[in-house]
């Protein structure tokens, strides 16, 4: 099946949010570190041409596809690139693509890849446990359910999905071993925790971590933070939108350093560390989805998009 027929078109969030704070211009150079279906690539296209140039990253050859035919009229003034945002300074090395005046990441999953059963990703129809962005990458989620020990799996489900019953769900896991499907990894979360707790699934918070897990993301989103600052002409805006608390602490944090001089504690008289601002933050107040928005897209509900500006 073609990836771009049938399937399920991923709706941009915070669309004008994010395209308005990066502040696309004409003539400048721009990144997409996570392209998916090329929603918010499009925008940025529109508002860079003439002259502007936009590099587009994703790990999924999928998505990658389903980028490029959705952006096939604008072959001239886009890099597509399948490939971890990990790398992106040497991705923008290796393309002539520096410096650049504006880097955006819109963190997570795309509806496409939740909706594609083979994915392994949700548990609204049955699958393999894979969950991996790419296929290049060894671990799947079935490999960290039937492999790691119980206190090991009980802390990524606790840490990752913020799962108060995580030690429950690991124990379940455990003597329920070979895990081969979504809906025997979701019927097992429910044996162990009961049925529907509030508006979502109990099996909801487990598969989250598990893909957390998976594609190493907060680790991913760490690296590539600092290597966004490498990248960044002055001025140029870095743009995030995260939908998990420990990803949106990262790009918090990382952006309260970074616009921070001195890093030395209180009581050193003179500092050591030599750090200087490189960032000015530009979000005071975190920006989400407006109620519409939250209405329409309800995927949209957790988007935290941060901003901030090189110096
Ligand atoms: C929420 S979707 C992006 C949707 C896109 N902004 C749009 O408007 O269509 C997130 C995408 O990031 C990709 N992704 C997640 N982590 C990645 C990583 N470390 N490196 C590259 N791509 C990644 C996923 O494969 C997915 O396609």
């Amino acid at each position: 099946m073609s990836l771009t027929m049938a399937m399920p078109i991923h709706k941009s969030v915070l669309l004008n949010e994010a395209i308005e704070t990066l502040q696309a211009r004409p003539r400048k150079r721009y990144v997409d570190c996570t392209l998916g279906s090329g929603g918010h690539a499009e925008a940025i296209l529109e508002k860079i041409l003439p002259g502007g140039q936009l590099l587009g990253i994703d790990a999924d050859p999928d998505a990658i596809e389903i980028a490029k035919n959705r952006l096939h009229n604008y072959v001239e003034s886009i890099i597509i690139i399948n490939d971890n945002f990990a790398n992106l300074e040497a991705i923008c090395r290796e393309n002539s693509f520096l410096p650049v005046h504006g880097i955006l990441f819109d963190l997570g999953i795309s509806s496409t890849q939740l909706e594609l059963s083979e994915r392994g990703f949700s548990f609204q129809d049955d699958g393999p446990l894979d969950m991996r962005f790419s296929p290049t990458q060894e671990l799947t989620a079935a490999d960290i359910l039937n492999i790691l020990p119980e206190d090991k799996l009980s802390q990524i489900i606790k840490t990752y999905g913020e799962e108060r019953y995580s030690k429950k769900i690991a124990r379940h896991i455990i003597k329920s071993r070979p895990i081969k499907s979504t809906f025997q990894l979701a019927s097992i979360v429910e044996k162990a925790i009961g049925s529907r707790r509030g508006k979502i699934h109990p099996a909801t918070r487990t598969f989250m971590a598990l893909r957390i897990a998976v594609n190493s993301e907060l680790e991913n989103l760490a690296t590539a933070l600092k290597q966004a600052m490498a990248c960044l002409d002055h001025q140029g805006r870095l743009v995030v939108i995260s939908y998990h608390s420990l990803e949106d602490r990262i790009v918090k944090q990382f952006m309260q350093r970074e616009s921070k001089g001195c890093l030395c504690p209180p009581e050193t008289p003179i500092c050591q560390c030599g750090h200087t601002p490189g960032l000015k933050i530009i979000s005071k107040k975190i920006i989400t989805p407006s109620p519409s928005e939250r209405k329409s897209n309800p995927r949209s509900r957790s988007a935290k998009l941060r901003v901030a500006e090189r110096l």
